[in-house]
C-alpha cells in the first residue's frame, strides 16, 4: 500500500486529507505537533512534529529510516495576521509566519525527499493559498505577512521542482479553496470534504507536464 506523511493531520483541511488517503486504503503517518492532545483520528502513526524545529524534522526522518513515501504534503499553516495592517505586522509574528508557512516546508521537503524518490509515486505537495498569488492580488490590502509567506513558498516549490526533476519527484502547489476550518472561519465557501476531496485527486493524476504547477482544488491553475 502507498504512503502518505502529511503535516498538519491534527484538525481542519488536513485531518480530512487523511481521511481521503485512509478511504482509498493507504497508510497514513499523520505528523502532529501533540500526538497525545490529538486522540485517534484515524492514521496509521501519529508522530511528532513541530514543523519550525530542525530538531523535531530530524528525530521524524530517525523515526521513519529510509520508508518509502509516496505522497509528501506540507499542509500545516498558520494565519496570524488576518485583517491585519502594516502598521500591525510586528516583526516577530512576520517571522513566526513564515517559519511555519515557508521555511518548514522546504526543510521537511529536503528531510525526506530520498524517502519521496525511493517511492512508487514520488509526489510533494505544498497546501499554499490563492492569498500568495501576485496575479490574483486585486485590491489586496492587509494580511502582509501570510501572502507573502505563501508567495515565497510558491517560488521556494517552484524551485523545488526543477531540482527534484532529475529524481522523478513531481511537486505541486494547491489552493484548498476557502474553507470552513479554524482558519477558514464558518462563513467560507466550502467545506473540508469538497477541498480535500478535490485537491487529493489533482494529485493524484498529476502529470509529469503538471509538476511545478499551482493549482485549485478543483484542478484550474493559478496565476503566480
Ligand atoms: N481554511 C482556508 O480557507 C484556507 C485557505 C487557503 C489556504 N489554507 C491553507 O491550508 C492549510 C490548512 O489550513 P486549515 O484551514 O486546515 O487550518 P487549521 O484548521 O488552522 O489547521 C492548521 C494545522 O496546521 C498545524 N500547525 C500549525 N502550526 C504548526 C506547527 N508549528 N507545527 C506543526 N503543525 C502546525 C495545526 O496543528 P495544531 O492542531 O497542533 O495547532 C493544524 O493541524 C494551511 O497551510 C493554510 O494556510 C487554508
Amino acid at each position: 500500500m502507498p504512503t502518505l506523511l502529511l503535516t498538519g493531520a491534527s484538525r481542519g483541511i488536513g485531518r480530512e486529507l487523511l481521511n481521503k488517503y485512509k478511504q482509498d486504503g493507504w497508510t497514513v503517518i499523520a505528523a502532529c505537533r501533540d500526538p497525545g492532545a490529538v486522540g485517534d483520528i484515524g492514521a496509521d502513526r501519529v508522530l511528532p512534529l513541530e514543523v519550525t524545529s530542525e530538531d523535531s524534522i530530524r528525530a521524524l526522518k530517525d523515526t521513519l529510516g529510509d520508508l518509502p513515501i509516496d505522497v509528501l504534503w506540507n499542509n500545516a499553516g498558520v494565519y496570524l495576521d488576518k485583517g491585519m495592517g502594516l502598521e500591525e505586522t510586528a516583526a516577530d509574528l512576520w517571522s513566526e509566519t513564515f517559519a511555519v508557512n515557508t521555511i518548514a516546508p522546504l526543510r521537511i521537503a529536503n528531510a525526506f525527499a530520498a524517502n519521496v524518490a525511493d517511492s512508487e509515486k514520488k509526489t510533494m505537495a505544498f497546501t499554499s493559498s490563492r492569498m500568495g498569488s501576485i496575479g490574483d492580488l486585486g485590491g489586496a490590502s492587509s494580511a502582509y505577512a501570510y501572502r507573502s509567506s505563501k508567495t515565497a513558498l510558491n517560488m521556494a516549490a517552484a524551485i523545488l521542482a526543477n531540482d527534484l526533476r532529475p529524481t522523478g519527484v513531481k511537486t505541486v502547489v494547491l489552493h484548498p479553496g476557502w474553507v470552513r476550518t479554524d482558519m477558514g472561519g464558518p462563513s467560507a465557501d466550502i467545506d473540508t470534504e469538497t477541498s480535500a476531496g478535490g485537491m487529493k485527486k489533482v494529485v493524484d493524476s498529476l502529470t509529469d507536464a503538471q509538476s511545478g504547477g499551482f493549482f485549485n482544488y478543483d484542478g484550474k491553475s493559478w496565476p503566480w
